[in-house]
Parts: structure tokens; C-alpha cells; sequence
């Protein structure tokens, strides 16, 4: 897994396990800004990958080894995040939280954190995040969100914005794409996701 292209990169990570979803529809929104940038993308799905959960064995703590030992689909997809100069993680609201597959890449993530929690991550590169939810109020999850992202953080990935898009239900409701602020927002975070990085 590599990008051929010489030119800026951005792996999005698509947490939701329903393609075309709108979850999936407003990060391909923000990927059309970047793409409009000659910023080349490239999605991950978590739900189609074999993304082992962490065994918490600290093999990745070894003196002799600052990779996890586990050789998964995140073996190929700890390079492409290291070699990008941004990152977008979409997912919906599960339960008050993200979903076991987009949990499981964030524990994942345990080989950029220090013994001493310092962050790890290789090089100083931009988050920015999109969930969606069903519930009308996005304020109701905004904190487990917050404590998502600032898990995320804790990598040394630099948070840059956040979308948190309400009221959505996939075949109940209006899709994302008839809803221009939700759109119009996806589409300045992908926009303004490298900034001044
Ligand atoms: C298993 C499951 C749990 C969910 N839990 C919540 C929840 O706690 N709060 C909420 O607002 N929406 C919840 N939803 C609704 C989704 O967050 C919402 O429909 C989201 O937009 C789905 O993302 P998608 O467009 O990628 O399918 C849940 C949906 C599913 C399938």
C-alpha cells in the first residue's frame, strides 16, 4: 500500500462499515477539496481490513522494536500514515462512541506513544475528524467525541477541526448530500486540513 504520487498526501480513514454512507459521502466531500488541491488521497476502510485487536503485549516497547509485532492489514497502513502530511478520520456514533472497527485502529496506535505517554508519531501532521449521528443535538456526544480525538492527540497527530453532523439516518432521513451545510463544511475541513502544516 503506497501513494504514486510525488505530489502532498492525505490518508482518510473511512470508519464507518456502510459504504456510500454518509459518513462515507461527507468524507469523500472533503477528499474532493484535496483532490482539488492536487492532494492525493487514499482511503482506508477499517471494516474491510484485518485489523487485529491490540494484545496490549508491548512488543512495540521493545528496545530492539518500536513497530507492533502483529503483521495485520495495519502493517502496510502504519507507512502510509507515517509518509502523509494529513489525515481525516470519519465514523458514526455507535453507542455513544465510534465502532469496534474504528476503536480497534486507535488502540492500534499504542506503538506512537511512549512508556512515558510522550507522543511518538514521526512527523507533525494534521488530523481532522467527521463523525455522524442519528441523535438531533450534536452536542449530546461532543465530549466522548472529544475524548476520541484526544486519544488520537496523544500520537503527536496535531488536531486540526471537527464536524460533527446530527440528525442523520441513512434511508430514514435526508441523505448528507441534500443537507448544503453539512456538505459545505465537509468540504472546508478537507479544504483547509494542510493550512499553514
Ligand atoms: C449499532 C448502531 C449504533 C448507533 N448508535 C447511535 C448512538 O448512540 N447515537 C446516535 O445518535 N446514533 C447512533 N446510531 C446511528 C448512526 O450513528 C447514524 O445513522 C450514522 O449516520 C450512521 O453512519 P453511516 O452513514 O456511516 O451508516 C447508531 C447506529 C448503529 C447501526
Amino acid at each position: 500500500m503506497s501513494f504514486q504520487s510525488p505530489h502532498k498526501k492525505v490518508t482518510l480513514i473511512m470508519g464507518s462499515p456502510r459504504k456510500n454512507s454518509n459518513t462515507h459521502l461527507l468524507l469523500s466531500e472533503a477528499a474532493r477539496a484535496l483532490t482539488e488541491q492536487g492532494i492525493a488521497t487514499r482511503f482506508f476502510f477499517p471494516d474491510d481490513s484485518h485489523i487485529t485487536d491490540c494484545q496490549g503485549c508491548h512488543g512495540c516497547k521493545q528496545e530492539s522494536n518500536t513497530r507492533c509485532v502483529i503483521q495485520d492489514d495495519m502493517t502496510a497502513l502504519y507507512p502510509l500514515m507515517e509518509s502523509s502530511e494529513g489525515m481525516i478520520i470519519a465514523a458514526p456514533v455507535y453507542f455513544g462512541y465510534v465502532p469496534a472497527m474504528t476503536k480497534a485502529w486507535l488502540d492500534r496506535l499504542v506503538p506512537y506513544i511512549g512508556a512515558d505517554l510522550r507522543p511518538e508519531f514521526p512527523r507533525p501532521c494534521p488530523v481532522s475528524f467527521i463523525f455522524t449521528q442519528n441523535v438531533p443535538d450534536p452536542a449530546l456526544f461532543e465530549p466522548v467525541l472529544r475524548s476520541f480525538m484526544d486519544s488520537v492527540a496523544m500520537t503527536g497527530l496535531v488536531t486540526r477541526d471537527f464536524l460533527i453532523a446530527p440528525d442523520c439516518e441513512m434511508g430514514v432521513k435526508p441523505p448528507v448530500t441534500e443537507r448544503p451545510d453539512l456538505m459545505h463544511r465537509a468540504y472546508a475541513l478537507g479544504r483547509d486540513l494542510l493550512g499553514d502544516f
